[in-house]
């Protein structure tokens, strides 16, 4: 099964996305998790695209496409690809139906998860990971079981994210109102489109999920 996860900056695309990984055997395509890697191995591409990134503004859509198209065709997915940040233009949307193609896939369903503005700016500057495994976590919602212990890897070293702030995530929830919600419409319209609600608990949020995925 193929699916998109849509939402704002925060929604709790990743947090979701890393559970359906773990029991449903999908492989996560992150353009966002792509980009940073390319950041910290020095890539030119990533030097390229580090100050965009931490302004808050969108790279371009040469580049994301490029990615995914480069995942689409060497990554084994027997459980299906989950895009997680990606599409975020129309024209990353209308790429991604042809790449598909060309691989002989198509898409299941497009699963926005609806946050307001006000939780966004809390989960996003609560947010931090695991700096060894990128295990996420939250100051409140979503702490390790142990304080200042990773549950995944036992590492005590964690990290934030430098758009993790709130002047760049002002830049990019507008990117998200401008160039990414006109995809609410787009999936809307083709009849692949379903709308969860993104503000509930983490467990509940996973359960609408694993609903939508039921009736894809
Ligand atoms: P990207 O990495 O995609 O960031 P984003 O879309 O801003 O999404 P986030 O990772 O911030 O949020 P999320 O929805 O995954 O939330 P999470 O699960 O972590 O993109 C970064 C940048 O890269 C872009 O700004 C752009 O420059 C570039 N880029 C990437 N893709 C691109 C593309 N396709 N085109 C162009 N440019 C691109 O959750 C957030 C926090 O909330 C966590 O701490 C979590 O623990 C907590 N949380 C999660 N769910 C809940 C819940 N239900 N209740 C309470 N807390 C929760
Ligand atoms: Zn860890």
């Amino acid at each position: 099964m193929n699916i998109i996860l849509l939402g704002p900056p925060g929604a709790g695309k990743g947090t979701q996305a890393a559970m359906l990984v773990e029991e449903r055997n999908m492989v996560q395509l992150s353009t966002g998790d792509m980009l940073r890697a390319a950041r910290s191995s020095g890539t030119e591409m990533g030097n390229m695209v580090a100050g965009v990134m931490d302004r808050g503004e969108l790279v371009t859509d040469e580049i994301v496409i490029g990615l995914i198209r480069e995942q689409l065709e060497t990554a084994e997915a027997d459980g299906g690809f989950i895009f997680d940040g990606f599409p975020r233009t129309l024209a990353q949307a209308d790429a991604l139906g042809e790449l598909l193609e060309s691989v002989g896939q198509s898409l299941d369903t497009v699963i926005e998860m609806r946050v307001d503005d006000e939780a966004l700016v809390s989960r996003i500057t609560g947010r931090y990971t695991c700096a060894k495994c990128g295990a996420g976590y939250h100051d409140t919602a979503k702490k390790p079981a142990k304080e200042g212990v990773c549950d995944k890897c036992g590492s005590t070293e964690f990290k934030r994210r430098a758009d993790d702030n709130e002047d760049s995530l002002k830049t990019r929830l507008m990117a998200y109102y401008k160039d990414t919600s006109p995809l609410i419409g787009y999936y809307y319209a083709k009849g692949q489109l379903q709308t969860i609600d993104g503000l509930a608990a983490i467990d509940e949020v996973k359960g609408s999920i694993d609903g939508a995925l039921s009736n894809a």
